[in-house]
């Protein structure tokens, strides 16, 4: 029943040509993925990574989208505008927007809930810093992010949700969280929607785990019961890392 899916996320990088090239790369080694394949590049990126992707088995998502459908914001992007150009899926929530671009709880839940009523997928990023980690916090906090994130989603649109577990410490750090771990903090991530929607709809929600994850540890925290995928950072940038990862969903 649960959906497999490994997503890259590019983050800042990649011009339009070099998107391309890299697509063109990827398509053949993850044809035969036994999951679903995503691709969130940067905005700029979104109409040579469509086109290149024409065909095949990856799927476009984009980094972020504002929340309001339209208006006086400059240097936003909304969610039908990137319907519009063939963007299926959409981060939300990364760390590093909450770290450098000032991104809450609040506004999490909005660019959530703008994306689902747009008919995009979206990609919620939940995780804790070391710090949180230390003092014991993690359950609470990934459970509150969680909940923070999926308030007003309705139970047809949880549907289109895809939550990513990604520890701060472990983002672009070499650090990977031990497979144990993912597992833990992917269950309890579960466990809140399991508080807000039932069991049936977290039993059914797929949990990506992201932080330093690559070819080498991909297949063991894949192999993990609570772990339905993967949202991979550096390791999307080359295709035959990509490939591996993809891989390790069996
Ligand atoms: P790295 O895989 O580079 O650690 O990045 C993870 C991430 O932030 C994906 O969103």
């Amino acid at each position: 029943m649960r959906k497999y899916v490994i997503a890259g996320n590019w983050k800042m990088n990649n011009t339009p040509a070099e998107a391309a090239a890299l697509i063109e790369e990827m398509k053949p080694l993850v044809a035969d993925a036994k999951c679903d394949v995503v691709l969130c590049v940067p905005f700029v990126d979104i109409a040579a990574s469509v086109e290149a992707a024409k065909g095949s088995n990856i799927k476009i998502g984009a980094e972020n989208v504002h929340f309001k459908a339209s208006g006086a914001y400059t240097g936003e992007i909304s969610a039908e505008m990137l319907t519009a150009c063939g963007v299926e899926y959409v981060v939300i929530g990364h760390s590093e927007r909450r770290q450098y671009f000032g991104e809450t709880d609040q506004t999490v839940n909005l660019r959530t809930l703008a994306a689902l009523n747009a008919g995009l997928k979206a990609i919620v990023c939940v995780g804790e810093t070391l710090e949180q980690r230390e003092l014991g916090y993690t359950e609470t906090l990934l459970k509150y992010q969680t909940k923070m994130a999926l308030t007003n989603v309705t139970e047809e649109q949880l549907k289109n949700v895809i939550i990513a577990y990604e520890p701060v410490w472990a983002i672009g750090t070499g650090v990977t969280a031990t497979d144990d771990q993912a597992d833990e903090g992917n269950g309890f991530v579960r466990a809140a929607v399991a508080e807000m929607f039932g069991e049936k709809a977290a039993e059914e929600i797929t949990v990506q785990y992201g932080g330093s994850m690559n070819a080498k540890n991909a297949e063991g925290l894949l192999a993990k019961p609570n772990v339905d995928g993967g949202l991979i950072g550096g390791a999307s940038l080359k295709a035959e890392d990509f490939s591996v990862v993809v891989h390790g969903v069996k």
